[in-house]
C-alpha cells in the first residue's frame, strides 16, 4: 500500500458521513426511474471506494462500471480489492488519464458519470463538455466533494487565518481553485447540464472520547503534510509560523484535540442532449 492509497482508504468513513443526504436521494430517484442496469462511468476512482459505497447503500445492484485512474497503485489497489465483479456489478478497471480516455472513448456512451473529490483538481470549463460528452441522452451525474474554500481547525491557533488564506492561494494557482464547489452549478449548466440537486458534503473529523475513529488520525497527519507540501515555500508566511503552527497541530493529533473540517459541495444531475 502506497501513502497514498492509505490516505484514500483512510478517507471512506469521513467521506460516509460527509455525503449529502438530498443529493444522494435525487440520484438515487433519477435511477430507480431508469429502470434497467445502467453503465457507470467514475473518473477519477481512487481505490474503488465509489462503486463499494453504491452496492453497499444500495443504488447499484447490477449493471456495468468502468472505473479510470491515473495512478497506477490506486488501480492495481482497486482491482485487488474488488476485482472484476462486486455486488452483482461488472468492473472495469483502467490506468488512465480522462482526458486521453475520453478522447479514445468517443463512440461510447454512458448512463452515469461519477466523480468524486476530483473537479477541484480540474479546469471546468474544458473538462466538463468532455465529460458530458461521454453520456447518453438524458444521462445522470454525480460530482461529490468538491472543496469550496472552508479550511478550519479547532481549537483556534494565531497563525490559523494566515495558514488558512495562503493553503487556499496555492489552490487558486492550479486548475480547479479553492471555490469549486460554489462555482459548479453555472459551470455546469454552461456545459449544458442541469442541476437536480445541490448540497454541502463537508469533511468533518473529531475525536470520539479522545480517539479518532477508524484510520482518521492518518488521514489527519495526511492533510496536514498535504498543507506542508504546499506551503512550504510560500512568501506570505513569515518564518517560523508554518512549522510552529504544523507542529501544534500534529500535537493535538496525537493528544486527540484536533478538529478538521473541510467545506465542500455535492451535485447531482442530468444532461438531456449530450
Ligand atoms: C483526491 S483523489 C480522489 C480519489 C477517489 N475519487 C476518492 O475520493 O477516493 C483524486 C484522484 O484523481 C486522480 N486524477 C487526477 N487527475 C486525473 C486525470 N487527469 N485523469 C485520471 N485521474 C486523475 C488521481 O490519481 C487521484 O486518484
Amino acid at each position: 500500500m502506497t501513502t497514498f492509497t492509505r490516505y484514500l482508504l483512510s478517507k471512506r468513513t469521513i467521506d460516509d458521513r460527509a455525503l449529502n443526504g438530498h443529493v444522494w436521494h435525487t440520484l438515487q430517484m433519477e435511477v430507480t426511474r431508469r429502470d434497467r442496469p445502467l453503465r457507470v462511468l467514475e473518473v477519477g476512482a481512487g481505490v474503488g471506494t465509489m462503486v463499494e459505497r453504491l452496492a453497499a447503500w444500495g443504488l447499484l445492484t447490477g449493471g456495468e462500471y468502468t472505473a479510470v485512474d491515473a495512478n497506477p497503485a490506486c488501480i492495481a489497489t482497486a482491482r485487488q480489492r474488488l476485482g472484476t465483479r462486486h455486488a452483482g456489478i461488472d468492473l472495469t478497471w483502467q490506468t488512465a488519464d480522462l482526458f486521453e480516455f475520453a478522447a479514445q472513448s468517443s463512440s461510447q456512451r454512458w448512463d452515469l458519470l461519477i466523480a468524486h473529490a476530483l473537479l477541484d483538481l480540474l479546469d471546468l470549463p474544458h473538462t466538463l463538455p468532455l465529460l458530458f460528452n461521454l453520456l447518453q441522452p438524458d444521462g445522470l451525474f454525480y460530482f461529490t466533494l468538491n472543496f469550496d474554500g472552508g479550511t478550519i481547525f479547532q481549537p483556534p491557533l494565531p497563525g490559523d487565518t494566515a495558514v488558512e488564506t495562503a493553503y487556499h492561494q496555492t489552490m487558486d494557482g492550479r486548475p480547479g481553485g479553492s471555490q469549486t464547489g460554489r462555482q459548479l452549478f453555472h459551470q455546469v449548466q454552461r456545459a449544458g447540464g442541469q442541476v437536480l440537486a445541490m448540497g454541502s458534503s463537508d469533511w468533518v473529523v473529531h475525536p470520539v472520547n479522545g480517539r479518532y475513529p477508524a484510520d482518521e488520525a492518518f488521514f489527519l497527519h495526511f492533510i496536514l503534510d498535504t498543507m506542508e507540501n504546499a506551503l512550504s515555500d510560500h512568501p506570505a508566511l513569515d518564518s517560523g509560523l508554518l512549522p510552529d503552527w504544523l507542529h501544534q497541530r500534529r500535537a493535538q493529533v496525537q493528544a486527540g484535540q484536533l478538529v478538521y473540517i473541510a467545506h465542500q459541495l455535492d451535485l447531482a444531475g442530468v444532461v438531456r442532449s449530450a
